[in-house]
């Protein structure tokens, strides 16, 4: 599409834009990660985030399969930069390649775009701030060349690591990023962009064997937080007020704030399960609805709120902790982990539809072969395919050692697509057509996002077949 083509539609988009923001309060999104070894097709996601109503979707990167599906559906897109693009990034080729193309009439509903994820961790060590700003500025350029920059607004994901405080009211970015945090608010300021924090109440948790535990939720705290004539209840409030109050200290304490990550894992440590993700996301999603706000903003609460996520992400680094592969309110497979409303019309999460799941069989530990030997095999299994729910606080952590064994054997068939060597472990696995899931513990099938659906193929086949019959019938009655 030409440039004056974009021009139009961001102009008719933008008069959208102005609308929707007179009527919509806050939103409920999620975060669409795909770091998975079972990954759905796009286009089933997609039909999930529908049947859910969910109408705002943040992604990690570009990914072409996703903008393509997301393409004509209406669904806001908060798009991706990952932060090692960014030293090297050319902003007109991304704007070309990786942003106009998927934009425009039935396109993908760009709407943000992430320059890096989280980019001042403290754990980077400061390798990837410097190029921040400068990539925001190159990236703002080639926006307005394109007609794009009064639609798509550029913004920083951070982690609430960026700012520190004891008590809410006394928050400031960390020192080393004050001239970075000046320039950055400045510039989304200018821009009408909010600031993106990521916040993880669950992390403080399990970080911090000191932290209240029902201060992580939402439910009232038996040890508020007083800090001069406001008192905090819940470390979401008061971790949103931290920023509130570093913002102010820039000069910019009016500034729009939205969650870009916020959630509660199910598996993989203790504290980590079913009941407190459903507590905590729900908790969250009535207390933003509520429209309460905090004490530094009363009656205003984020602007938007990206759940994290949508799906489990059973490829994953563990580095922080086994709990990183299941963030989903969904399993890797879109089937709903636990009951919960996420305000935007369904009572409950309704499941995906149409998964293309492999054949029903599993790969286990040969019941008659002695496993002295089964060492390497485990081990090389477990590091390649996903074995985190067989430790401490665990879904699968009470298996004996043979199905622990099954377990990590299964793992790594799926994860190979189920193929024929993939279970011989020399000898010591087998292919089961029965379910060896046991209790909470679930051996998975997995899924593909190749091809056509299963369910194409023989419909093919079906009609061919009918065109058969008539050609045979019309034969016939000639
Ligand atoms: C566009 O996105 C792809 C990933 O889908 C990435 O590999 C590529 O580097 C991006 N192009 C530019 C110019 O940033
Ligand atoms: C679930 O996690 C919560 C806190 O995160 C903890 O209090 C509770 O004991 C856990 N429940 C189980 C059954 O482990
Ligand atoms: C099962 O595997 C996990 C992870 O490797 C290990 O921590 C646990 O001790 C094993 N359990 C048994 C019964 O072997």
């Amino acid at each position: 599409m030409g440039r004056s083509g974009v021009g139009v539609v961001a102009l008719f988009t933008l008069s959208l834009l102005f609308v929707s923001y007179e009527v919509v309060d806050s939103a409920i999104g999620v975060n669409w990660g795909t770091l998975s070894f079972h990954k759905m097709r796009p286009s089933t996601v997609v039909d999930l985030l529908k049947a859910n109503k969910i109408t705002k979707v943040k992604l990690f990167d570009t990914n072409p399969d996703a903008l393509r599906a997301l393409m004509g559906t209406g669904i806001q897109v908060m798009v991706g930069i990952p932060n090692e693009m960014l030293s090297s990034f050319n902003s007109d080729l991304f704007v070309q390649q990786n942003l106009s193309r998927f934009i425009g009439k039935n396109g993908a509903d760009i709407r943000y775009v992430a320059v890096g994820n989280e980019p001042f961790l403290t754990g980077y060590g400061g390798q990837f701030q410097n190029y921040v700003v400068p990539a925001m500025v190159n990236l703002q350029q080639s926006l307005v060349k394109a007609n794009l920059a009064n639609y798509v607004k550029l913004v920083v994901p951070c982690n609430a690591d960026a700012y520190e405080a004891n008590v809410p009211s006394q928050g400031t970015f960390r020192p080393e990023l004050t001239q970075i945090m000046t320039q950055l608010v400045s510039f989304l300021n200018s821009n009408g962009s909010p600031f993106v924090v990521n916040i993880y109440p669950f992390l403080s948790l399990y970080g911090n064997s000191d932290f209240p535990q029902d201060y992580a939720f939402f439910e009232g705290s038996s040890h508020p937080v007083p800090d001069g004539p406001n008192t905090y209840y819940n470390a979401f409030d008061g971790n949103f007020d931290t920023l509130v109050a570093a913002l102010t200290k820039l000069g910019y304490g009016q500034m729009p704030i939205v969650i870009g990550e916020i959630g509660w894992p199910t598996d993989g440590a203790v504290g980590a399960n079913l009941t407190a993700a459903r507590v905590f996301n729900q908790g969250l999603i009535s207390h933003v609805l509520s429209n309460k706000g905090t004490p530094l903003r009363p009656g205003s609460p984020p602007a938007d709120v990206y759940l994290f996520g949508l799906l489990d992400e059973g490829a994953k680094s563990t580095l922080p902790g086994n709990f990183e592969r299941h963030w989903g309110i969904f399993s890797f497979d879109g089937q709903a982990k636990y009951r919960l409303n996420l305000g935007l019309g369904n009572r409950g999460l309704k499941n995906a539809k149409d998964v293309a799941y492999l054949p029903s069989r599993w790969c286990v530990a040969h019941p008659s072969r002695d496993m002295t030997l089964v060492g390497d095999h485990l081990r090389l299994a477990c590091s390649e395919a996903d074995c985190t729910t067989l430790n401490d606080g665990g879904s699968c952590s009470q298996l004996g050692e043979k199905d622990n064994i099954s377990y990590a054997f299964n793992s790594y068939y799926q994860m190979q697509m189920q193929n024929e060597k993939s279970c011989d472990f020399d000898g010591l696995g087998m292919v089961t057509f029965l379910d060896p899931s046991v209790g909470d513990c679930r051996f998975l099938v997995g899924v593909t996002d190749k091809g056509l659906s299963s369910s194409a193929e023989p419909m093919t086949r079906w009609s061919v077949y009918h065109i058969c019959i008539g050609v045979l019938i019309w034969t016939l009655t000639m």
